[in-house]
C-alpha cells in the first residue's frame, strides 16, 4: 500500500516534470509592443520631425510606434517611458549635448537603466546621431573624432565578440556572411567612435561589448555595439534605411541588404516584447500612436523619402 502510494506519487513528481518544463520555458511576453522614437529639430524651422523609415522599419518588425515630441517636460516624459515599451534615437544632424533630442534622450536614458537595474525590462536602440549620442551619455564625454564617412555602404568588421553577444544571435549564417563581404550597411556620418577613443574610455568598456568596427581608409571606429548588461543597442550605420530610402545613390538594397534592414527590426521588437510597461488607458494609447499624423514626402528635396512634421 504504502510502496503503491509512493509510486504514485513519484509518478505525479515525473509527470509534472514532464509536462511543466516547456511551459516553464515559455517566458511572459508582451506580442503588442509599442516603441517611442524620438522626434529633433527640423532645420531651419521651429518644427520637430521624425523620419518616417524608422516608423516602418518597427512597424516591419511587428511593433507599433509612438513618436516621443521635444521640449518637453521630465514629468510628461516619465509617464510616457511607463507606457512604452522601448525607445529608438534616430539619426539626425543636432546637437548631442545641448538639443532637444539631446535632453529628452538624456531624460529616457536615465530612466531605462533604472528600470533595467530593478528588473524591468527596456530596451534602448540608437542609431547615427543615436550611437553617438550613446556613447557620450554613457562616458559623460564628447569623445568623436572626424571621420570621412558622409554617404557610404560598407561590409562590417565582426570583432572576437560578435559571436559571444545578442545582436546577431538570430542571424542566418548566409546573411553573416554577406554582412562581413557586401557593402550593406549605409554610414552617413561625419563623427566617430574611434577604436582607439573606445578603448582608451573605461566607462565606454565596461558597458559595451563591440560588435562590429569600420574604417574609412584611415581611422577604425566602432560600428555596433551592444551593453554587456543593459538592453541597449547602437548601430552607427543605417539599418532602417536599406528597405525605406531610396534618395541617396549609396543606399544599397541587394537582397541582403533588404534582409538585413528585417531581421535588425526584427531583433530590437522581440527586445521590446519583453517588457511590459502600457498606456493607463485605451484612449491614451490610441492618442499616442503616430497614426495620429501623416508623414509628407519629402523624397523630391531632402535625403529622406517621408518625414513626419510636429
Ligand atoms: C533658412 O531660412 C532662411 C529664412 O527663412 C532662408 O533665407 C534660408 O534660405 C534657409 N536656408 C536653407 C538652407 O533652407
Ligand atoms: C524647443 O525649444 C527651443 C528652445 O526653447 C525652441 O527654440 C524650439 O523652437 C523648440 N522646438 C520645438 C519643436 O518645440
Ligand atoms: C573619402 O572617401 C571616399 C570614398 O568613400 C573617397 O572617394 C574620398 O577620396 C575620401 N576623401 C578623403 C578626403 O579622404
Amino acid at each position: 500500500m504504502k510502496r503503491t502510494m509512493i509510486f504514485i506519487l513519484s509518478l505525479f513528481a515525473l509527470c509534472q516534470i514532464g509536462f511543466t518544463a516547456p511551459f516553464v520555458e515559455r517566458v511572459k511576453r508582451n506580442d503588442s509592443p509599442i516603441i517611442g522614437v524620438l522626434a529633433q529639430e527640423l532645420f531651419n524651422s521651429s518644427n520637430s520631425y521624425i523620419a518616417a523609415s524608422y516608423v516602418k522599419y518597427l512597424e516591419s518588425g511587428g511593433a507599433r510606434v509612438v513618436p516621443i515630441l521635444i521640449n518637453k517636460s521630465e514629468e510628461e516624459y516619465t509617464q510616457l517611458f511607463k507606457s512604452i515599451n522601448g525607445v529608438l534615437f534616430p539619426g539626425g544632424g543636432v546637437s548631442i549635448e545641448t538639443s532637444g533630442y539631446a535632453k529628452a534622450a538624456r531624460i529616457f536614458y536615465k530612466l531605462a537603466l533604472e528600470a533595467n537595474t530593478q528588473g524591468d525590462y527596456f530596451p534602448v536602440w540608437g542609431t547615427c546621431l543615436g550611437f553617438e549620442l550613446l556613447t557620450y551619455l554613457t562616458s559623460g564625454e564628447n569623445l568623436l573624432s572626424h571621420t570621412n564617412t558622409s554617404g557610404v555602404a560598407l561590409p562590417l568588421v565582426f570583432t572576437k565578440e560578435t559571436r559571444e553577444g545578442r545582436l546577431f544571435k538570430g542571424f542566418p549564417e548566409d546573411l553573416m556572411t554577406s554582412l562581413t563581404s557586401e557593402p550593406i550597411t549605409e554610414n552617413s556620418h561625419q563623427w566617430s567612435l574611434t577604436v582607439e577613443s573606445f578603448n582608451n574610455n573605461k566607462d565606454l568598456n565596461k558597458f559595451y561589448r563591440v560588435l562590429s568596427t569600420n574604417t574609412d581608409g584611415k581611422v577604425d571606429f566602432v560600428s555596433t555595439v551592444e551593453g554587456y548588461n543593459y538592453p541597449v543597442y547602437a548601430t552607427q550605420w543605417h539599418p532602417e534605411k536599406n528597405a525605406f530610402e531610396w534618395t541617396r545613390p549609396y543606399v544599397p538594397h541587394s537582397p541582403a541588404a533588404i534582409k538585413t534592414t528585417f531581421y535588425m527590426a526584427d531583433f530590437f521588437v522581440n527586445e521590446a516584447k519583453k517588457s511590459f510597461h502600457a498606456f493607463a488607458s485605451k484612449e491614451e494609447e490610441v492618442k499616442s500612436l503616430i497614426y495620429n499624423y501623416n508623414p509628407e514626402y519629402t523624397g523630391a528635396k531632402s535625403a529622406f523619402e517621408q518625414i513626419y512634421v510636429f
